[in-house]
């Protein structure tokens, strides 16, 4: 049994993972700032970890959450596009000096390893589909930017300190418990939500946009080979997390049309500052040195995820 902590527990993808560990008979310990994440999403499983009300800028408070650690898996940031282009100095503070005082109490706590949740989003605009590790990063929007930034402090401290780390590039992770609520939601959640209100949702764009949509049981399996894959396969490195297939806009509002049983049209309005065209990735670079491999496909994902927002809906007498 190994000791893990989750930052940003209490977020989307970081109460995914806290889940599984504790499936698993792991010893978790969990910090959340409740800036994005959700008391919701901890309160079942509070009574079986070791749960921190914590910031990561606080360095004090991340020294203490990294004794006695063996993995750090660091989800905590602020993850959204648009909010960076509103407020790149929140921006960078979370995304990035969160970061390096998650590494700094890392390695005087003489972690093992330390996986990040980086984004595709650091491939920016260029054209080559589908996007390989190898690729020049070529980020848009400040928040590309501090992922970017933190997944070269990540690589920084295994080659300065020795601290092991393991950059895991998401793709669009999508599933149970992402927030639907707010204007800078993931895209899925916020349609599966609106759709299944009958309310009318807009896609920037022609529709045309599109994005390799990975469902969290991917993404909580690639963290936990992230952990065990030996140093030399893996320490150091950056690699892409998805499933090496890309959905339009326009197919997620028919697929969520067939699962929510919404019988509207979609609004078309100009397309978002900041954002991406198209994103695809190539994961073999994940197969080859952690073992990964796509677990839940994008039909199954998505009619879990609807499934799951209907059980919610009918919980709360929605
Ligand atoms: C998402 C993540 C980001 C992550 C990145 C790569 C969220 C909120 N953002 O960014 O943290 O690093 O993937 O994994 O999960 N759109 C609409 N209508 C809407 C909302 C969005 O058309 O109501 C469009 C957007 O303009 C964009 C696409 O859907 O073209 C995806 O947007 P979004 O879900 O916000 O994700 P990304 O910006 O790709």
């Amino acid at each position: 049994m190994a000791k893990y902590l989750v930052t940003g527990a209490a977020g989307f993808i970081g109460s995914s993972l806290v889940r599984a560990l504790l499936e698993r008979g792991e010893q978790v310990r969990g910090i959340d700032n409740f800036s994005t994440g959700r008391r919701e999403n901890v309160a079942e499983v509070l009574g079986r970890m070791d749960f921190r009300e914590a910031d990561i800028l606080d360095l004090d408070a991340m020294h203490k959450a990294c004794a006695g650690v063996d993995y750090v898996l660091h989800e905590a940031a602020i993850p959204s596009v648009p909010k960076s282009l509103l407020d790149p100095l929140g921006s960078n503070r979370a995304n990035v000096d969160g970061t390096v005082n998650v590494l700094i109490a890392a390695r005087d706590a003489k972690v093992k390893r330390v996986v990040f949740a980086a984004s595709s989003s650091a491939y920016g605009d260029t054209p080559t589909l589908p996007k390989h590790e190898a690729m020049h990063a070529s980020p848009i929007s400040p928040y590309a930017v501090a992922k970017l930034a933190s997944e070269l402090y990540m690589v920084s401290f295994f080659r300065c300190y020795g601290l092991e780390t393991v950059c895991l590039r998401y793709f669009n992770i999508f599933g149970p418990r992402q927030d639907p609520t707010s204007a800078y939601s993931g895209v899925l959640a916020k349609f599966s939500m609106q759709m299944l209100h009958g309310e009318q949702p807009t896609i920037f764009g022609d529709g045309e946009t599109s994005r390799d949509f990975t469902y969290i049981d991917n993404a909580v399996s690639a963290n936990l080979l992230a952990c065990s894959a030996p140093p030399a396969e893996c320490a150091g490195r950056v690699f892409n997390c998805a499933t090496g297939r890309r959905i339009t806009l326009n197919e997620t509002f028919h697929a969520l049309k067939e699962l929510t049983g919404y019988r509207g049209g979609v609004k078309y309005a100009p397309e978002r500052g900041g954002d991406i065209k198209h994103s695809l990735a190539d994961i073999t670079q994940a197969q080859t040195h952690l073992g990964y491999k796509v677990l839940v496909n994008f039909e199954d994902g998505l009619r879990r995820t609807v499934e799951w927002y209907k059980r919610q809906g009918k919980a709360v007498g929605a």
